[in-house]
């Protein structure tokens, strides 16, 4: 059967998602909400999606909206890219109707939405993860902050893209912090309570898998940079690159991240009646004595490392997103090129603060990429806007630039190049991503 797939969200990711879902023969057409001018282009030209892309102005949590959209274009499968969209319920909404939804139910989504139901989850289940309390009062937080023997991480307890988190180097930043969020409000509702959690030490990866309520199929592996600049320095992002895969991540330790990590906490979802469908994407922290322990939990695919990482995966992608959908996974996993992608994030001045819009982006052809460049060098876009002939920046993160090679130097060299034809007001990127996969 032939899908029309509607692809809620607008960013790096998203782009990717309708870049890899375009290359299926399955797929009919896709409706993307609201998109972005790379998704659009992939509409046009001589590519897989060539006359099959419609670019909708809906916005992700505009949910009567999409619903009719859906109808209208008669959509029979949506994949979902935002979190926010998810913990507002937009599952829900869709299951209602009757069409395949690719994403967590509102009540799975609190894996994401609420650190404190993720961290209780994990306790019940047995996964291994920071020791932890979860606090609404302020002096309690505190009192439990002179408890603890090292340093502690405060975390607003809801969604606040990404900044709710504060690695406090003393006991005193870490209360400074737990009164900011608890008494100030400095992240409003979604730090009405705050959890306080030993700090650990050790390499970060990002695990991805795709869920069908009760089994799951880990995708390849990636790591993120999220400080903003070179040498992990400076303020946290969204992302500013990926590499995948991760060389610290050998069949030895996926098998133990699956079964001490991922099989209990989909279990326990679906114990609590929470089944988890969608993609489920642990943040993990490679401890030397302890061994993989989960960071965080995400209810949506990461970005940029799906940037990274769909480039790589040489199934059709269509086929596992509905199978995860329908609750019908089937055994095996994906197969996935041997090489490696780099992506590396562009992004506006100021970025993580207040960033600067509505820069003309130079070198990039009508088709948003680099011209007389193939598959193995891609650019995602993530915060573009088209305005006439030109294309402008419209946003922190402006493009992903993957690359694939066959090793971490090819690979890198290949984007670097690329990115040098790149160019536009205030652009800045880091130079090393990538460069800690040599150690
Ligand atoms: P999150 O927003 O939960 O992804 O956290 C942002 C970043 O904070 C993570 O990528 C880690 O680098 C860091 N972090 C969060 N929790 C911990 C922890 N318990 N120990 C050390 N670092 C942490
Ligand atoms: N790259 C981090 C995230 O997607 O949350």
């Amino acid at each position: 059967m032939q899908h029309r797939i509607l692809l809620v969200g607008s960013g790096g990711r998203e782009h990717a998602l309708a870049w890899k879902l375009l290359q299926s023969p399955l797929c009919d057409h896709l409706v993307a909400a609201p998109g972005n001018p790379g998704i659009e282009a992939l509409g046009r030209g001589k590519g897989p999606g060539a006359g099959k892309v419609t670019l909708a102005p809906v916005g992700a949590e505009a949910v009567a909206d999409l619903l009719a959209l859906a109808e209208r274009e008669r959509i029979d499968f949506v994949v979902c890219g935002p979190e926010a969209a998810l913990a507002k319920g937009l599952g829900d909404a869709f299951a209602k109707q009757g069409i395949a939804f690719f994403g967590p139910s509102q009540a799975a989504a609190e894996i994401e939405g609420s650190k404190k139901f993720a961290k209780d989850l994990m306790k019940r289940a047995g996964v291994p993860t920071a020791a932890y309390g979860s606090f609404n009062d302020f002096a309690a937080a505190e009192a439990f902050i002179d408890g603890q023997p090292g340093d502690v991480v405060v975390k607003a307890d809801g969604l606040c893209a990404g900044k709710g988190v504060v690695v406090a180097n003393s006991h005193k930043e870490a209360k400074a912090a737990a009164r900011a969020m608890l008494l100030d409000r400095s992240f409003g509702e979604a730090g009405a309570a705050v959890v306080i959690e030993e700090r650990l030490f050790g390499r970060e990866c990002s695990m991805m898998a795709l869920c069908d309520g009760e089994r799951f199929v880990l995708l390849a592996t990636a790591e993120d940079h999220k400080a903003v600049f070179d040498g992990d320095h400076g303020p946290n992002t969204g992302g500013m690159g990926a590499y995948s895969p991760s060389p610290l991540v050998d069949a030895a330790l996926t098998e133990r991240i699956a079964r001490t990590i991922f099989a209990p906490t989909v279990a326990a979802m679906a114990t609590m009646g929470r089944p988890f469908r969608g993609l489920l994407y642990g943040g993990l922290m490679l401890t030397p004595e302890r061994g993989p322990m989960v960071i965080e939990w995400n209810c949506r695919f990461g970005d940029p490392e799906t940037q990274a990482v769909l480039p790589r995966m040489q199934d059709d992608l269509l086929p596992w997103l509905l199978a995860a959908a329908q609750g019908k996974l089937p055994a095996g996993s994906p197969t996935w090129s041997p090489g490696i992608a780099v992506c590396v994030v562009l992004a506006a001045a100021g970025y993580p603060g207040k960033v600067r819009s509505g820069d003309p982006i130079d070198g990039l052809a009508e088709d948003g990429q680099l011209p007389g460049e193939g598959t193995d060098l891609v650019v995602f876009h993530a915060g573009t806007k088209r305005e006439g002939q030109r294309l402008l920046t419209s946003g922190g993160r402006v493009l992903g630039v993957t690359a694939q090679g066959a090793d971490l130097d090819m690979a890198r060299a290949r984007a670097y190049a690329g990115i040098d034809r790149i160019g536009w007001r205030g652009m800045h990127f880091r130079k090393d991503i990538g460069l800690r996969g040599r150690t």
